[in-house]
């Protein structure tokens, strides 16, 4: 009895660990699927003739472990954290939460077995065939239960603008991977979407499209508005504003998927929609991040030392880049150039690497010497190094892809003045090769950083103990 008292006033650290540190794990290992890709279409040699080293299954492997096993654990360990501290009270439910990361780590094994062995459904970001589909689903609503029912039993009346975020992403995961997953099954680990033809299209680019405003936005502005806060040890700019961002952007966001089927069998008026609404979606995403770099106000000096504020920072400039490009891109005619050339490859880098992956290891920095009784951690020099490793290596990346993608785009449309196309699709490979040299390049330097950061990691949670944390018995009123 005085055992589960004792557990009552402590929080719920230990899934908030074990995430932690898988975040950096599996960063590592999603950066270096990414770095290999990047090398096998530079030098399509390194396939090496064996199926399951095949650029083809090992691309969805990519995205499929930096999204979901790296931001996702992240978001996973944000949560707990901060939905815990915010409502000043111990997570709903050990045994679920615990569920949670066990059955998450199972979700990104079964992944990582199956990807590479050719079972997909096809669909981009949802390929995971229906039996771990259905893993996912037990998982999330688990998530959903621990999540909410720590709002529910909270001790502040008041319920900070984070949590907000952190619902919206959890809600809205829930709903798009059930409507997108349906499907029937044909045997094991062999399934047919529930849809067909252009219907097929629209679902999986409403869940491709909110997959980016939920899972890789909405969760992390979850963590942007905690972390950075805390980090600056300043309140958040305006709260007002942080809630009309909330509202505006989710409304949004659900109806811009249609600007990934520009010029198909999609009906044109879908996609005039889609564009009007990516344009919108401008103003609320440069809202938010007006709001946690103004943040900084008065306290800029804290940039030139504070090397894990200058990674949330950093990530907020790159999401203010890649939510202006974004629209553009949505525009019809800018997406006739972009539409199938590296350009997308670089807006999608510009928010993957610059916006979640740098707010989420700076939001791990914060955490993690946190969670193992440590004042920092174990080498700040070490953080700083990461910071322009990242930053170099995003900047090489991005560039590289913007040129090449423009210039595929220009040279798939030159024509003579006979009508015959000017050059060969074969040329412009040929004249993409240094690009993807240099992407590479980028690439390594990034995934180096998620080096040092793994290093650090683990001599700080080895110099450290896992600690309990008490709650506060005073309960604040908003
Ligand atoms: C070392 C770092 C990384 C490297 C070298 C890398 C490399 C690559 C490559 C070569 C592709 C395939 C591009 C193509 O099909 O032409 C790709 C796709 C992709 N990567 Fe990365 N990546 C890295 C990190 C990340 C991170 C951290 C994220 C997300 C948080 C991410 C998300 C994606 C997504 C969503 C795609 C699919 C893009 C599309 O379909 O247009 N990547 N990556
Ligand atoms: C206002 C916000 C944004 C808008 C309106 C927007 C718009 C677009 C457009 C028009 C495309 C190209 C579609 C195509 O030609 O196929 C695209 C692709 C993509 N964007 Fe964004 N974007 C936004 C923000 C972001 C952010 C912040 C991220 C990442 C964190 C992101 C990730 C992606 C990904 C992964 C794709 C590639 C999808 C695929 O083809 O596989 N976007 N986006």
């Amino acid at each position: 009895m005085a055992f589960a008292n004792q557990q009552a006033t402590v929080y719920n650290d230990t899934v908030v660990r074990q995430f932690a540190i898988m975040t950096v794990v599996w960063g590592v290992v999603g950066m270096l699927v990414g770095v290999i890709i990047a090398a096998q279409l530079t030098w399509p040699e390194l396939n090496l003739g064996i199926p399951w080293l095949s650029y083809g299954r090992l691309r969805p492997l990519h995205t499929n472990a930096v999204i979901f096993a790296f931001g996702g654990c992240g978001l996973f360990a944000a949560a707990y954290y901060v939905v815990q501290r915010t409502c000043q009270v111990r997570l709903f439910g050990d045994k679920l939460a615990a569920f949670t990361f066990w059955g998450w780590q199972l979700v990104i094994l079964a992944a990582a077995i199956s990807l590479p062995l050719g079972y997909t459904q096809g669909k981009e970001y949802a390929e995971l065939e229906w039996p771990i589909d259905i893993l996912i689903t037990l998982v999330w609503v688990t998530f959903a239960i621990v999540f909410f029912g720590t709002v529910g039993t909270r001790k502040v009346k008041h319920i900070y603008v984070a949590n907000w975020f952190f619902g919206a992403f959890i809600l809205a995961v829930a709903i798009l991977h059930l409507v997108n997953s349906a499907a029937i099954p044909a045997g094991f680990m062999k399934s047919y979407s529930a849809y067909a033809g252009v219907q097929d299209a629209m679902v999986q680019w409403w869940y491709g499209h909110n997959a980016v405003g939920f899972f890789l936005t909405a969760g992390f502005l979850g963590m942007m508005y905690y972390f950075i806060p805390k980090q600056a040890g300043r309140p958040v700019y305006s709260y007002r504003l942080s809630i009309v961002h909330f509202w505006a952007l989710i409304f949004t966001y659900m109806w811009a998927g249609p600007h990934h089927l520009h010029y198909t069998a999609l009906p044109d008026w879908t996609q005039s929609v889609g564009m009007v609404f990516s344009l919108i979606l401008l103003a609320p995403s440069w809202g938010g991040m007006i709001n946690g770099i103004m943040t900084l106000s008065g306290a800029w000096h804290k940039l030139r030392d504070d090397p894990i504020l200058r990674f949330l920072i950093v990530s907020l400039s790159f999401y203010g880049m890649s939510t202006f490009e974004g629209p553009m891109m949505s525009i019809k005619t800018v997406n006739a150039l972009s539409h199938y050339t590296d350009w997308t490859v670089g807006h999608v880098h510009s928010g993957a690497l610059g916006w979640v992956g740098l707010v989420t290891m700076g939001s791990m920095y914060y955490l993690i010497p946190k969670l193992f009784g440590q004042k920092q951690m174990y080498s700040v020099k070490a953080i700083e190094v990461h910071f322009w490793t990242a930053t170099i290596g995003i900047v090489i990346y991005i560039a590289a892809m913007w040129i090449a993608g423009v210039m595929q785009g220009l040279m798939w449309r030159a024509i003579n003045p006979d009508g015959t196309l000017t050059y060969t699709f074969v040329e412009s490979v040929k004249a993409t090769f240094p690009f993807y040299v240099l992407r590479l390049l980028g690439g390594l330097l990034y995934l180096t950083g998620m080096l040092i950061m793994l290093w650090n990691t683990l001599k700080t949670a080895t110099a450290g103990r896992a600690v309990s944390v008490n709650v506060p018995a005073v309960t604040a009123h908003a």
